[in-house]
């Protein structure tokens, strides 16, 4: 038995390098025509071309999620394309941000309406989409751990994240007398499958809305540390592979009564008891199987396509 997208059409917001890229190259994978989006014309182009690479269909359709004309005109762009949309993954976001002595209204407010208004906007205007052509479709957004647990110097982001994950219980009650289905993933820190490439784009801008302040008062104490990679009991991250395998699997018609749920693939990092450090050495999971195999190419514009 095997999950496949075949015959169906997914839109995916903010296909940077990073998750977007990885959860749109595995729905594609999975048979699905993927429309990418991203405020970044070439983050869109790139992720189009990545698809493409490994025999996927893909078109690019870049906006911004917040602009109500940019998602029903990307929205239509889609609908004229390929006749229908039976999967949304909003998973456009700003990262990083400041905690609540250092965060300004400006950036909260931003960071806040990136979230909110593209969750919104885009499972709106996608729902409508899928109600009049009958669609029983899967909508996705993107949470994060900092939608379930506190973290300093994050203020905006635990806000937006946190409320998004009620959203898409209400959203799931809102849309289940149509039969679509609304749920979330919360990402745990994964392990980009393409580095460079993210490296590259986060060089670029596509990271932190803002920098980290220089001068602080005299006052100021320090947020202490993390460490995302010694908390995971298996003593792995996961990828964007691995969040894709699931989201496409959620995306199927074998999860066709899963609705109002969040996910996550964390070698066992939520679950854990808040007081325990596992073992610096275990067994770790079976091998990842690589899921981009076709070797990069260039660009028209002579980057590389990803
Ligand atoms: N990277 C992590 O460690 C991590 C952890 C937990 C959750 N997440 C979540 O996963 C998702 C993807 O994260 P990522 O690491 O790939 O981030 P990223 O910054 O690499 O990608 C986000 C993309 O969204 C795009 N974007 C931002 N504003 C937009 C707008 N208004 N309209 C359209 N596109 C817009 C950006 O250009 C970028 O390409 C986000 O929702 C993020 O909050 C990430």
């Amino acid at each position: 038995m095997e999950v496949s997208l075949a015959g169906k059409v997914a839109l995916v917001t903010g296909t940077g390098p990073n998750i977007g890229s990885g959860i749109a190259l595995l729905l594609a994978k999975y048979g699905a025509r993927v429309a990418c989006n991203d405020l970044r014309p070439d983050a869109a182009q790139k992720c189009v071309k990545r698809i493409e690479r490994n025999g996927g269909e893909a078109i690019a359709i870049p906006g911004d999620v917040t602009d109500e004309k940019d998602v029903t005109g990307y929205v239509h762009e889609v609908l004229d394309t390929w006749g229908r949309i039976d999967i949304l993954i909003n998973n456009a976001a700003l990262l990083g941000g400041l905690g609540i002595l250092e965060e300004s209204l400006e950036g909260f407010t931003r960071a806040v309406g990136v979230a909110a208004n593209g969750n919104f906007l885009n499972t709106k205007h996608v729902a409508i989409s899928m109600i009049e052509r009958g669609i029983k479709g899967s909508i996705v957004s993107i949470l994060s751990s900092n939608a379930w647990q506190g973290a300093p110097g994050v203020i905006a982001y635990a806000f937006h994240k946190g409320g998004l994950a009620n959203f898409v219980r209400a959203a799931a009650m809102d849309l289940a007398p149509y039969g679509i289905r609304v749920n979330s993933f919360s990402p745990t820190a994964p392990e980009p499958d393409n580095p460079e490439w993210v490296a590259q784009f986060r060089a670029a801008g596509g990271f932190r809305p803002h920098p980290q302040p220089t001068d602080r008062p005299q006052w100021w104490r320090p947020i202490g540390r993390f460490d995302v990679r010694g908390n995971i009991p298996m003593g792995a991250a996961a990828t964007p592979t691995d969040i894709g395998h699931l989201i496409a699997w959620l995306c199927s018609d074998y999860a066709r009564l899963v609705t109002g749920c969040d996910f996550t693939v964390d070698g066992g990092a939520r679950a854990k008891y808040w007081g325990y450090t596992p073992p610096a050495e275990n067994a770790g999971p079976v091998p990842l199987v690589p899921v981009d195999v076709t070797p990069e190419v260039p660009l028209e514009d002579g980057s590389s396509g990803g």
